[in-house]
């Protein structure tokens, strides 16, 4: 029987560089969409899948993360003298087991093989997911729950794609894909940002993976890749060269790269507009701005 899938790493180790000077002080994930950070929406899409311990990779500079998730009485106070019910609510929502949560240091950004080979003592010999949290997806059921519901079909090591543009393939993890079946893909093999030309599909390797344990004696054992960086990519490439299966998902629903400014913005638009409490204020604003700039051109 395949073992379930309850432990995920979530690496936030990063410098976050293209967010500077703003990650100077204030780590990336704790940048709000609206007024959530973003790795409350991580968090919850991990919740969503049935994940029970949450492994962060942290480094130094992160510590609002930690206190992040951390119990907050004086607050909880003040709310439930004032009768704030609601907002009770949504300060209970950060709040973690006891024991539920672990942070490990990556103590050099050496990328994010390494930032996920350093928790493999926490993860041990069974299947765990991995959540970039600057990736966030928008959709009606949360990614990794529908990723976790294919796996238990399928077994083996999976990870989210999604079509890009050739010209993008460079910033990616490409898929060379065997057979297709629904959204599931059979992967023959995987090429870390790989130029245009040299691109082996379209399909694209987005912020979420459920894998095996052996991906993590794979990146203790394989040789820096692209950029000089001990790379997941080839960790997952090495599976299949040992004869395991690694499949493709195509999720349902919309990917924000939040960890560009582009991106960042996008993702704002859309979940304020997604809000029904700010919709009809920001849209009309919206409208207005784009007449306004129409009429200047
Ligand atoms: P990015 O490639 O976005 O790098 O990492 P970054 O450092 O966060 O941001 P920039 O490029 O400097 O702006 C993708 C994910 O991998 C983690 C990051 O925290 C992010 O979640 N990561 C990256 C690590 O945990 N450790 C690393 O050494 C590198």
């Amino acid at each position: 029987m395949k073992k379930k899938v309850t432990k995920a790493i979530f690496p936030v180790a990063g410098l976050g560089t293209r967010f500077l000077p703003a990650t100077k002080s204030v780590p990336k994930e704790i940048m709000t969409l609206v007024d959530r950070p973003l790795i409350q929406y991580a968090i919850d899409e991990a919740r969503a899948a049935g994940i029970k311990d949450f492994i962060f990779v942290t480094s130094r500079g992160k510590s609002a993360l930690e206190d992040y998730f951390d119990t907050s009485p004086e607050l909880e106070s003040v709310l439930r003298k004032g009768g704030k019910t609601d907002l009770l609510q949504t300060l209970k929502s950060t709040y973690m087991d006891s024991g539920a949560i672990a942070y490990i240091r990556q103590h050099k950004p050496l990328g994010l093989g390494h930032a996920v080979w350093c928790a493999r003592k926490l993860v041990g010999n069974e299947p765990f997911a991995v959540i970039l949290p600057d990736d966030v997806i928008a959709a009606d059921k949360p990614c990794l729950q529908q990723m976790v519901e294919a796996y238990e079909e399928t077994g083996g090591s999976m990870v989210a794609a999604m079509e890009v543009p050739p010209a993008q393939s460079s910033s990616y993890g490409i898929l060379d894909v065997k057979a297709e079946r629904g959204p599931v893909a059979s992967v023959a093999g995987m090429v870390e940002k790989p130029a245009p030309g040299d691109a082996p599909s379209n399909l694209a390797v987005i912020g979420r993976y459920i894998l095996s344990p052996q991906v993590l004696r794979n990146l203790g054992s394989i040789d820096k890749g692209a950029g000089g960086e001990l790379q997941l990519t080839d960790a997952i490439a090495a599976e299949i060269d040992q004869g395991r299966d690694v499949f493709g998902y195509r999720f349902d629903g919309q990917r924000f790269d939040c960890g560009s400014k582009s991106g960042f913005l996008q993702a704002t638009v859309a979940f304020g507009l997604a809000r029904e409490d700010l919709r009809d204020d920001f849209e009309a604003y919206l409208h207005g701005l784009i007449s306004m700039r129409q009429a200047a051109q």
